[in-house]
């Protein structure tokens, strides 16, 4: 590929990692500065859910811009947050109808643990504070929102800063070598949390919090069936709030708006941001059930904002996005192309002996590297298969993201999270391009 050579920059671009300008951007294909073509199979951090350029988005942005882009909530409602709450309510379980604004996922997640701490408060329950979460987990880079992530290389330099919580294992299934069914190890996986609340004290224990299908830290991981019911009786049971992470799993990314919905989790709060306005505006948003949202505010109010919160352009592509989601279908696509993805990557799967396992639900899909696929055992980190798989595709303009699996240090997961917008004939053009790749780091690394 060509690209045009970057001038010293002063953005600090997080490492020293370099990239192509971009240029422009449609559907599911991105053009950088000299006019290299990519396909984002992954929507970016799994954000561009309803692909790029989405001309009635921009119509309604560019409609705002006119009249209005910033009006401060604490002087005005504006028309935009009014429609895109009431139709987010439409779409929550029922008695979370009590929407608030914020500018992406790390804010929800720290709504969402205010916003229960301060209902243990204003409900004489003061001593409830401590929220358990998944090893591994990602929550968020916030500290509060980092102080419940299970990912120890951006969890561990900042601990001195923040009070860490609790964490049981996720339900990482395909690792067991026992003689349980699935079923029963969704109970074993789901009775960890009853066993930490005990040892916590339930009456210190404010709230559960966990991404429903697994995001980058555990690349789709999802938990048996049975996993969701024992959670939600273990939950009422100790008086302990469910907060579901919806972040990534959210507005239809899993088949389903809510990736809770595919086992009638139980959630008092819930956090969304990335799909909910796909990249189209920073915008993020917590539901709430109504009797939280009642006692905090005949208590005086939540203390707790973000100033961009609920602004009305950014509701105004909240809202276009939504609208798109719901009128084009969206969502059953994702569940139906979502098959044929998992259908194509397991292909891969028998014919790579590196591939150890294929999961997700919907168009929220990853794959696993492995050294050995009986026992599982990952790559060594020294192969930093990782980032390597990431460049050979990069290179030949498909883009896909990577994380380490097991807490963030060992295992290679690669997350294929295409635009729900996306065709059959579109991800066979991505399951040929990334099985070349997979050839190539076959050779450079012997496997
Ligand atoms: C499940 C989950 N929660 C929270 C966040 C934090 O979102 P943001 O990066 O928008 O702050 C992320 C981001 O990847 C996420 O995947």
């Amino acid at each position: 590929m060509q690209q045009k050579s970057k001038n010293k920059s002063n953005y600090f671009y997080l490492s020293n990692t370099q990239r192509p300008m971009l240029d422009r951007a449609d559907g599911i294909y991105l053009w950088d500065e000299s006019g290299n073509k990519y396909i984002d199979a992954s929507s970016g951090p799994i954000v561009s859910n309803i692909g790029h350029s989405n001309p009635s988005v921009i119509k309604a942005m560019k409609k705002q811009m006119d009249k209005s882009t910033f009006g401060y909530r604490l002087n005005f409602f504006n028309e935009p947050a009014e429609k895109l709450a009431s139709l987010t309510a439409s779409l929550m379980p029922s008695g979370l109808d009590q929407i608030f604004f914020t500018s992406g996922g790390s804010e929800s997640v720290e709504s969402c643990i205010k916003l229960a701490r301060q209902y243990a408060v204003n409900t004489n329950k003061e001593k409830k504070w401590k929220i358990i979460s998944l090893y591994p987990s990602y929550h968020g880079g916030t500290l509060g929102a980092l102080a419940i992530t299970g990912m120890d290389p951006f969890v561990d330099p900042f601990s001195k800063l923040m009070k860490v919580m609790p964490k049981i294992p996720a339900a990482t299934c395909y690792l067991d070598n026992d003689n349980l069914s699935e079923d029963e190890r969704g109970i074993k996986y789901a009775n960890l949390l009853e066993e930490e609340i005990i040892k916590q004290d339930p009456e210190t224990v404010l709230a559960f919090i966990l991404e429903p299908i697994g995001g980058a830290s555990t690349g789709a991981l999802v938990p048996p069936n049975s996993y969701f019911k024992r959670i939600n009786e273990i939950c009422k049971k100790h008086d302990i709030l469910i907060i579901a992470d919806e972040v990534m799993t959210g507005a239809g990314r899993t088949g389903k708006f809510l990736a809770g919905e595919h086992w009638n989790l139980e959630p008092d709060i819930i956090a969304m941001a990335k799909g909910f306005a796909a990249g189209y505006a920073p915008l993020g948003v917590v539901a709430a059930k109504n009797t939280i949202v009642n006692e905090i505010n005949n208590s005086g109010g939540f203390l707790h904002g973000h100033t961009y919160a609920g602004n009305p352009l950014a509701c105004s592509a909240g809202l276009a996005v939504l609208r798109e989601i719901l009128s084009k279908n969206l969502i059953e696509n994702a569940h139906i192309q979502g098959i044929t993805l998992k259908e194509k990557l397991n292909q891969l799967k028998n014919e790579f002996s590196f591939i150890g396992d294929v999961r997700g639900k919907g168009l929220l899909v990853a794959f696993e590297l492995v050294a050995n696929k009986e026992t599982m055992e990952p790559l060594p980190t020294s192969m930093n298969a990782d980032t390597l798989l990431v460049e050979e595709a990069y290179k030949k303009g498909l883009i896909i993201y990577s994380r380490k699996t097991r807490g963030g240090t060992i295992g290679d997961h690669f997350m294929i999270c295409p635009p729900l917008v996306i065709n059959k004939k579109q991800i066979d053009e991505i399951c040929l391009i990334l099985r070349e790749c997979l050839k190539n780091i076959q050779s450079k690394l012997n496997l």
